[in-house]
């Protein structure tokens, strides 16, 4: 096998060994994908400063998110359908997570539950919440994150309805696949995946069946989800959650300076600066191009995290000179873990780390705190994103 040397590498070997359908679940956006391609593309516009001879000997990427210590201000962000990219991914994703100091975060749909993934690791995970129509549900939801520990809720707004994606329309996207002739030949070229399937028995919703009645087929598990999203979602029912867990609250899903100013009057101790890794609104700015106008807005009263493009140290760098207090990855965890399962993932951490090490050096830098708008031509940044 050749070196992996980023995560371009890892998502390349990903596609090799992932079945189709969930390659293309991971690696698509909605739409034309403009909002997807942007994410990265306006990544790349903005350039560094470069300074020399300063002693920067002794760099340290060691940050916080929400009070927490994190080896760097990075963490995973919720992923559905994450255990059918490689077996048991939730588990083996999270594990990797907590071996390297920084935070997990799992989906509502995922394939391992919440009670499945808490019994294999030993710190607190996040869980992210849909405010899904069955209010009862969703109650219970928050009821179970608090009782296995989880340290945070991240709530994510930016799904009211599902979008389009065209990828999986066409892939005729479910878990499990559907034994279709398509489906079986592609399957026949990834041994290792099906080999691993067989020997889990983690194939489905795990926080979903045995917790809503007349759930148990696959039908009326797709049916069920797709008809649970809500348009009626509003800051009323944000407050509401607000009410009744305890824990950090985060909200998902803001780009507006506006809509981050609610979310802090209900009581967010966070806010992420997304757009679904451009899987909602194609259209939609880019996340590193919506920060700079919410840090401006609520960064004094709350943390800015954001996601969405992040692939490499640099991004990281980037979004924390703009004034994000962490960053999440989505897909780059969901490559690691298609290619090589927890080493896989364990991998595009220790890539990440290494990357934003060494662009602290060379940039002048030796601490996360000590990352600012200096470390950016401004020039740039102002043409770009006014601000
Ligand atoms: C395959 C996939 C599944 C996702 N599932 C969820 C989900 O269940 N809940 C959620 O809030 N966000 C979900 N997201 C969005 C991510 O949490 C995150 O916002 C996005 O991936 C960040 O962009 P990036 O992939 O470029 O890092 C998903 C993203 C991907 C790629």
């Amino acid at each position: 096998m050749r070196q992996i040397a980023c995560i371009e590498d890892l998502r390349v070997l990903a596609r090799r060994r992932v079945p189709r359908m969930f390659y293309e679940y991971v690696d698509g956006g909605s739409w034309s994908e403009q909002t997807y391609r942007e994410n990265r593309s306006d990544f790349e516009r903005i350039h560094l400063r470069q300074r020399v001879a300063i002693d920067v000997s002794s760099r340290t990427t060691a940050s916080s998110m929400l009070g927490t210590p994190s080896a760097m201000p990075l963490a995973i962000a919720p992923t559905g359908l994450t255990g059918m990219v490689h077996p048991d991914g939730e588990i083996l994703a999270a594990q990797a997570a907590e071996k390297f100091g920084i935070r997990y975060t799992l989906s509502t749909v995922s394939i391992c539950s919440l009670e499945d993934v808490a019994r294999h690791v030993s710190s607190p995970f996040w869980f992210q919440l849909y405010a899904m129509r069955d209010r009862d549900f969703v109650d219970r939801l928050i009821d179970r994150a608090a009782a296995v520990d989880c340290s945070a809720l991240v709530v994510t707004l930016d799904l009211p309805l599902s979008s389009k994606r065209h990828k999986d329309a066409r892939n005729g996207l479910s878990s499990p696949p559907r034994p279709t002739l398509g489906n079986v030949l592609n399957l026949v070229t990834k041994p290792a995946w099906c080999l691993g399937m067989m020997q889990t028995r983690r194939h489905s919703f795990g926080n979903l069946v045995g917790h809503v009645p007349n759930l148990d087929n696959l039908d009326s598990l797709s049916d069920w989800t797709d008809k649970q999203y809500d348009p009626s979602l509003n800051w009323s029912d944000v407050q509401r959650i607000r009410d009744r867990w305890r824990g950090k609250l985060i909200v998902k899903g803001v780009l507006d300076p506006n809509d981050a100013a609610e979310a802090v009057k209900c009581g967010a101790d966070a806010v992420i600066v997304s757009n679904h890794g451009g899987r909602q609104l194609d259209g939609a700015i880019s996340s590193i191009s919506a920060l700079s106008a919410v840090v401006q807005e609520v960064g004094h009263l709350t943390e800015v995290h954001l996601d969405g493009g992040i692939q490499s140290g640099q991004d990281v760098f980037k979004a924390i000179a703009l004034g994000a207090k962490g960053t999440y990855i989505g897909r780059s965890m969901m490559y690691g873990l298609g290619a090589l399962g927890a080493r896989g993932v364990t991998l595009a951490l220790e890539i990440l780390q290494s990357e934003l090490e060494k662009t602290m050096g060379l940039c002048g830098v030796t601490t996360v705190e000590g990352i600012g708008r200096e470390n950016l031509i401004l020039e740039d940044v102002r043409s770009m994103f006014g601000a």
